[in-house]
């Protein structure tokens, strides 16, 4: 059923009070198609709402992806395939995983949103991306209402990135997405961050797939707020890649410069780093503000707008620009 001017205000993390002029929850790939054949224009695919900023009222269809189930689809002598429905809550599945012994995507939990939203950012953490347990997605293109299916080439993965935040923006519904886990013989990957510190912390000496979800859970619970109690998107920004001539003239003002080396001879300055550098991180601005434990999120304390949000993106992005001469791009999507 096709809903009229409804709120997202539940649907999105940030917690902004945006209206859709018409809007559906779909359940199958069937009533996918049959919401599209509406033919209400433009349709804008809402997963956990956990990556998008909204700036105003939207127009045309707003369908939300509840496509639910884990399935097994296979297996090797080191690998099991699941599939699982584009509309599954992202740590939902991370936490299925673990108890049911299946490694890969331990260290992604507690990343917010959805598993149909999780391959349009690559989405990553503490040294693990989405692309390294990722087979293949299904998607039903918006135009047409067909299924098609995407490989991990076809999905083109960088950070941050695939096909489906370029040219494929906003032309496809991501219904199910397969994944490769290991049965036995895990791979972990504990060297990133704080992992290994508070493995140690916990008395672990040799950690399971269980521990490292469990010390990832506690890492980002003590840096990152709680959507539920503070509406935020997690990184607002991503991490700038430079040159490292640019590394060593930052280097010559700021001696403590955090930076980490690229495969291409390049460097990724954190984006917190140079944020709090320009003294942002804890302030307030009005009803939105820099979270005071992690520069790189930007939080609504309760009733901003959008365009609040975006104002004070812009302000951060224009003053680490005149300090540091570098221009920070957003993560989340500016809608
Ligand atoms: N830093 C600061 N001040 C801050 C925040 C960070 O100086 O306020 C510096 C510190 O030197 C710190 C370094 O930045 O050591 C890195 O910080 P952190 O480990 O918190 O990671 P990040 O680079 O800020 C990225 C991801 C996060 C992910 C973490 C851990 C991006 C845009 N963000 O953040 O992803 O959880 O690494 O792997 O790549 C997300 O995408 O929503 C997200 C939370």
């Amino acid at each position: 059923m096709i809903h009229q001017h409804t709120s997202l205000l539940p649907y999105n993390t940030f917690g902004i009070d945006a209206r859709a002029a018409f809007f559906t929850e779909i359940c199958s790939i069937q009533e996918l198609q049959t919401a599209l054949q509406a033919g209400i224009q433009p349709v804008m695919i809402l997963g956990g709402g956990s990556n998008m900023l909204l700036t105003k009222d939207v127009s045309g269809l707003v369908i939300k992806n509840s496509i639910s189930g884990i399935n097994l689809a296979g297996s090797d002598a080191e690998k099991t395939f699941i599939k699982v429905g584009g509309g599954v809550v992202w740590h939902d599945f991370v936490c299925w995983a673990v108890e049911n012994g299946y490694g890969g995507v331990e260290n992604l939990s507690l990343i917010p949103g959805t598993v149909g939203a999780s391959p349009v950012q690559n989405i990553g953490a503490y040294g693990v991306e989405l692309k390294d347990v990722f087979v293949e997605l299904e998607g039903v293109e918006l135009a047409t209402g067909q299924v098609h299916t995407f490989g991990h080439a076809a999905c083109r993965f960088g950070y941050r990135d695939s096909v489906f935040k370029q040219e494929l923006k906003g032309k496809y519904c991501i219904t199910s997405v397969t994944f490769a886990l290991t049965h036995h013989a895990h791979r972990l990957n504990i060297s990133y961050g704080d992992i290994q510190k508070t493995l140690e912390s916990n008395g672990v000496t040799e950690p399971t797939i269980a521990d490292v979800s469990r010390a990832v859970i506690q890492i980002r619970s003590s840096k990152l707020p709680d959507p539920a109690k503070i509406g935020n998107c997690g990184s607002f920004f991503k991490n700038p890649e430079t040159s490292r001539t640019v590394l060593e003239r930052i280097r010559l003002s700021h001696p403590q410069v955090v930076s980490y080396d690229l495969p291409d001879g390049r460097v990724k300055i954190p984006a917190g780093w140079l944020i709090e550098q320009c003294g942002w991180k804890g302030e307030k601005v009005g009803n939105t503000g820099c979270y005071e434990k992690q520069a790189l999120v930007l939080v609504n304390y309760g009733g901003a707008t959008g365009a609040e949000v975006k104002n004070l993106a812009y302000a951060i992005i224009d003053s680490v620009e005149k300090t540091f001469g570098i221009r920070l791009e957003p993560e989340v999507n500016i809608i």
